[in-house]
């Protein structure tokens, strides 16, 4: 499902072009990670972010991303612009906050931004205090004539078995890795789901309930 949702929503709303400059929200995980990797496929130069040099690292190294830019670091909005000396064209979202913020400035004229998760958002139980940035956003969504787009994967259903078959080619040519985060016993399983929300699973987040795969 995450690869579905990577590969449906990127492709669809955030229409890569080659040379162009991507930047992806929670590049580590499961979306991020294969939005990054497609991006390089189709020839746009991919840019990360991720909670950790660790992460960074792994991204980098591990999934091919061009530059992953740490969102804990004190640097981080001087580091992603760094990172874009072009500015963005496509802005993949799966967490919003003080994430959103920092990427909001550098994004180009005619950028698109696939809306696939707003994680930071998830625990909220009011409105953050001000400034309220809800004029810029309307004045850049203008002026620089921004696509958003929110979308539910299974709004793509009928693409489904396309990214399959596409996912599995990229993946037997060595061309998309995946890292898989597993936590023994269903009984883990409510910590396991609290830690997401804070960036403590490093991949996948699965949580393994029986030894035999049918089970
Ligand atoms: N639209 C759809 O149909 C659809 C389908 C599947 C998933 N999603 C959404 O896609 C996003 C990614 O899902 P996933 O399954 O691939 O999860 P994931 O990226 O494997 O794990 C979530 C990651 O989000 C980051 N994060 C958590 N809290 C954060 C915060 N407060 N600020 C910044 N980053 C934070 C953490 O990474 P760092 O440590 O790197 O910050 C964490 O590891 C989620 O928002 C999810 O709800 C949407």
């Amino acid at each position: 499902m995450p690869g579905v949702t990577a590969y449906t929503g990127f492709l669809n709303i955030g229409q890569p072009k080659k040379g162009e400059t991507v930047v992806v929200a929670a590049a580590s995980g499961a979306v991020g990670s294969v939005v990054g990797q497609i991006a390089h496929i189709k020839g746009a130069r991919a840019v990360g972010i991720a909670g950790s040099e660790e992460k960074c690292k792994f991204v980098t190294e591990e999934f091919g991303f061009d530059a992953c830019v740490n969102h804990n670091s004190p640097d981080f909005a001087e580091a992603l612009k760094n990172a874009c000396p072009d500015g963005i064209d496509v802005y993949f979202e799966n967490v919003s906050g003080k994430v959103f913020e920092t990427v909001m400035p550098l994004l180009n004229d005619f950028a698109r931004i696939p809306v696939c998760g707003l994680i930071a958002l998830y625990n909220a139980t009011e409105l953050p205090p001000g400034p309220n940035l809800t004029p810029l956003l309307m004045r850049d969504i203008l002026v620089k004539r921004l696509t958003f787009r929110g979308f539910i994967v299974w709004d793509f259903a009928a693409q489904e078995k396309e990214a399959l078959t596409e996912l599995a080619k990229w993946i037997k040519e060595g061309k998309l890795h995946y890292r898989e985060d597993i936590v023994d016993g269903l009984e883990n399983a409510p910590e396991a789901f609290m830690g997401l929300l804070e960036g403590k699973n490093f991949g996948k987040l699965v949580v393994q309930v029986s030894d035999h795969p049918a089970a």
